[in-house]
């Protein structure tokens, strides 16, 4: 029986890098060794032991790595492959699949909510030397020679989900577009608006080296809640109120500046992870006849999402490599979890090379 290094979790507030059974690929399966991985904010909470995984689970859930293993059925790749595989790895067989809800893949035929995210959540992560992918034939994405594991590997969660905050709100050439919060993901969501055609782009935190950071992604106002009265200014800059307005943190009182925002008839897209109770205002939700559309959205993953990302960030459209700040070796996780969980040094998102 083979090892390899994992990041394990033992329950809130317990993680620790041991020597674990390496997998091998069954069919269809594919058995990956991971050249680069990151840490997620959803892997804080469930450190934290907020979110609940079950104890002696391998978390994370960006893989970048090279094809080790194939199990039988899986065709059209070979021993070596560079590749990238999405957070959320979809069936692409399944009754939610079919119905083109690739994220919301398998349990309770196609049902309950969050079937599609499974490493680091049902079943192993990728925080570990190697990882066995599932449905390997919809999920390994060959990545093109003149790209790095680093501009890659925030393509598979942040890039994906902020990208697709824009998406599901419907972003129209000339919109004018508010981004509450500049996290990894509000970030990602401000970049997308602008790919889809935002004439303006409004981000919204109260860190300043977030707030600069969104300046240098393309942002054109950058707006302090901390300073300003966001939902007043927000009117002012878009002469009565955005078109579309994106939620990338999860709490009522951003889902709430959000529908403020808004013009009449607008869109709310939320990709924030909400705790408790969501409360809808009466005033702002215009009674119910707003004419208003919010919708929410997990992740996009699966081969073609990635190729997709991949081509947007080789043809230049994008380049999220800023936002890797910091690097750690695999042994060095913990240290990476503190240094992420407690935001500091100006921290946006790490790089872990097993
Ligand atoms: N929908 C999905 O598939 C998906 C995927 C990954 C993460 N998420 C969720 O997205 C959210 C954001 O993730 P992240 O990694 O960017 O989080 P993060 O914690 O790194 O960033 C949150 C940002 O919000 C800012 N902030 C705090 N209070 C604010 C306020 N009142 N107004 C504006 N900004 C404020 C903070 O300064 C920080 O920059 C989380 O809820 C996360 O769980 C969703
Ligand atoms: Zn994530
Ligand atoms: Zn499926």
């Amino acid at each position: 029986m083979e090892k390899m290094k994992a990041c394990v979790f033992h329950g809130k507030d317990e993680i620790r890098v041991e020597e674990v059974e390496r997998p091998r690929a069954g069919a269809g399966e594919a058995l990956i060794r991971v050249t680069l991985t990151t840490i997620c904010g959803t892997d804080l909470h469930i450190v934290r032991g907020e979110y609940p995984v079950k104890p002696g689970l391998t978390i994370g859930h960006e893989p970048v790595g090279v094809i080790e293993e194939l199990g039988a059925g899986v065709t059209g790749y070979n021993i070596g492959d560079r590749v990238l595989v999405g957070a959320i790895t979809p069936c692409g067989q399944c009754r939610a699949c079919l119905s083109g809800q690739l994220s919301q893949c398998g349990h309770g035929a196609g049902y309950e909510a969050l079937g599609g995210w499974r490493f680091g959540n049902t079943i192993n992560g990728a925080q570990a030397e190697y990882l066995l992918v599932p449905n390997a034939q919809a999920n390994l994405a060959r990545i093109p020679d003149e790209l790095t594991d680093e501009q890659v590997v925030l393509l598979a969660d942040i890039a994906s989900t902020g990208f697709s905050g824009a998406e599901s709100g419907g972003v129209k050439i000339g919109d004018a577009v508010v981004v509450f919060a500049q996290g990894p993901i509000g970030l990602c969501a401000s970049v997308g608006a602008r790919l889809m055609g935002a004439s303006l782009v409004i981000g919204v935190d109260g860190d300043a080296a977030r707030l600069e950071m969104a300046r240098r992604l393309g942002v054109d106002v950058a707006l302090d809640y901390r300073e300003v009265d966001t939902v007043a200014e927000i009117k002012q800059l878009t002469g009565g109120g955005a078109d579309v307005a994106i939620e990338a943190l999860g709490t009522q009182e951003t889902f709430e500046n959000c529908l403020r925002s808004l013009r009449p008839g607008g869109t709310l897209s939320s990709l924030g992870v909400y705790s408790g109770k969501l409360q809808m205002p009466y005033d702002a939700f215009a009674a119910g006849i707003g004419d208003y559309r919010i919708t929410t959205t997990l992740c996009p993953g699966g081969k073609e999402r990635m190729r997709r990302l991949m081509e947007v960030v080789k043809n230049k459209r994008a380049d999220l490599t800023p936002l890797i700040t910091h690097r750690f070796t695999l042994d060095e996780i913990g240290e990476a979890y503190r240094v992420f969980g407690e935001r500091l040094d100006g921290v946006m998102k790490v790089a872990i090379t097993p």
